[in-house]
């Protein structure tokens, strides 16, 4: 039996939910799942999932495997499954087996989507599932002697055709086949045809759900986050992830994010809604791809000084930010952290502990002019926030003159100085009467 959920937790977890439910609307997903998850007792329960995404305004397309309900018709046909380099030789027989898995596996998907029960949670649902020839593909051909016969590559995605489907409020539905303009039909891969949609269509996320966690080898721990670089390096360096079945979705994430694709995830699809999890909470489930390596945020080190007093200079002339000394911010530097592009420092922010008070105060955030606008500030004040909460303090405060209201609209209120910590409040410099804002933290969920 499930645990009640006390009404107090359940308002605190949907007003948690908010900010995402905001960011994913009118975004882009691509999810591609395996044939071995339809066949899975709680398929409806990700079907479900799926439809909710829809409704939050979500333009999803679903991308589903077969493998495992073709090699079951083949072998009820006394057939045995050919593979080579782990990909299907698709004979006669085979593409028989694919057309009819496939055809069925849509169907079921379809049926799932369009259940709306009054007693179930699809009720109301009403959604519109698209399905169609938005894949051309080509043989693969003849590799190393080997003729694959019906087993192709994706050759193009119909990306308007998708879009139009899209725009109306419906969910795509592809399989995992293509069809050539000679009329023929191919066998792909399911994760093929999901990254190059999603790169096709420039995705905001690739979804990859899995049969396996994302483990590293060397600690067996799960990996929460990779850049590209890194994912590559960990594919090549470390043999049990390059042997486990996680690989291909690796590689697959690796794909998408180099060719533009913002994010690829990887989820154990048997984590019971993995996606909403992993979409709807701060910490997630998954394993999350970027490509980062161009910006990084990281702890500011003492060769950033310069960097960080370049950026804050025009701020300090202008009376934005209090003025600091290069001996201060020295002093001071593990206490920032910094986004570096290209080189450049064009981001930074420092946390300022008050420990006996359990307050710590947010500093010097600063954004370079010419990245302002896209949430770099945002993720300062996240990244601070979380490490804030590890270090176990409870109230964050900041000090503005111009910038209270940006501050208002990510949770902090207004208070007095008597408010502030009694060192901060020695040091507070009333000629400049900055405005006092806090916020309070929610302790950390891990
Ligand atoms: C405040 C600052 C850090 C925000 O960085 P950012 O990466 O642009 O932040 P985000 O992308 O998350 O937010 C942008 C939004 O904040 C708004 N915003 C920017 N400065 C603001 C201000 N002073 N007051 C209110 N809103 C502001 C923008 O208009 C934009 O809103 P919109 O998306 O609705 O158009 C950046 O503008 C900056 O460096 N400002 C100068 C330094 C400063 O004021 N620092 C605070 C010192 S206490």
């Amino acid at each position: 039996m499930p645990t009640p959920i006390s009404p107090e937790a359940y308002v605190r977890w949907f007003r948690d939910s908010s900010p995402y439910i905001h960011a994913h609307r009118g975004k882009t997903f691509v999810v591609s799942f395996g044939g071995e998850a339809v066949a899975d007792s709680g398929f409806p329960n990700t079907i479900h999932d799926f439809a909710m995404l829809n409704s939050l305004g979500v333009r999803l397309v679903l991308v589903h495997g077969i493998r495992p309900q073709v090699d079951a018709r083949l072998k009820s046909r006394g057939v045995e499954a050919h593979y080579h380099q782990g990909l299907r030789i698709t004979d006669n027989t085979a593409l028989e087996c694919v057309k009819e898995a496939a055809g069925t596996v849509r169907v079921e998907i379809e049926a799932l989507l369009s259940q709306g029960l009054a007693n179930s949670p699809m009720a109301g649902a009403r959604i519109r599932v698209a399905s169609g020839n938005f894949v051309t593909a080509k043989p693969v051909g003849v590799r190393d002697g080997v003729d694959f016969q019906h087993t192709g590559e994706v050759r193009r995605i119909d990306v308007d055709g998708i879009r139009g489907e899209l725009d109306r409020g419906d969910i795509v539905l592809l399989s995992a086949i293509g069809y050539s303009p000679t009329g023929e039909v191919f066998n792909l891969s399911a994760e093929q045809v999901a990254t190059s949609a999603a790169i096709a269509l420039k995705a905001d996320k690739l979804l990859l759900l899995t049969e396996q966690d994302c483990l590293s080898g060397f600690d067996g721990q799960l990996i929460r986050q990779l850049t590209t670089g890194e994912a590559e390096v960990l594919l090549k360096n470390d043999n049990s992830l390059a042997d486990s079945e996680v690989a291909p979705h690796l590689k697959a994430a690796v794909e998408a994010c180099c060719h533009g694709v913002r994010r690829a995830h990887l989820l154990d699809r048997h984590i019971d809604g993995a996606v909403l999890l992993e979409l709807f909470t701060r910490d997630g489930v998954g394993t999350l791809v970027s490509k980062t390596a161009f910006e990084t945020m990281r702890p500011a080190t003492v060769q950033d000084v310069s960097g960080v007093l370049d950026l804050i200079a025009p701020l300090e002339q202008n009376g934005v930010l209090v003025p600091r000394s290069r001996e201060r911010l020295e002093t001071d530097i593990e206490d920032f952290i910094v986004i570096e592009r290209d080189g450049l420092i064009i981001g930074c922010a420092a946390l300022h502990v008050f420990k006996e008070e359990r307050m710590g105060e947010l500093a010097c955030l600063a954004l370079h002019n010419d990245y302002r606008g896209e949430k770099r500030g945002e993720r300062l004040l996240e990244h601070l926030e979380a490490k804030a909460r590890v270090l176990h303090i409870e109230r964050l405060f900041v000090l503005t003159t111009q910038t209270a209201h940006w501050f208002r609209e990510r949770g902090f209120e207004p208070a007095r100085t008597t408010d502030l910590p009694e060192a901060r409040r020695a040091s507070y410099n009333s000629h400049r009467a900055s405005k006092v804002l806090i916020k309070p933290l929610k302790p950390s969920l891990a």
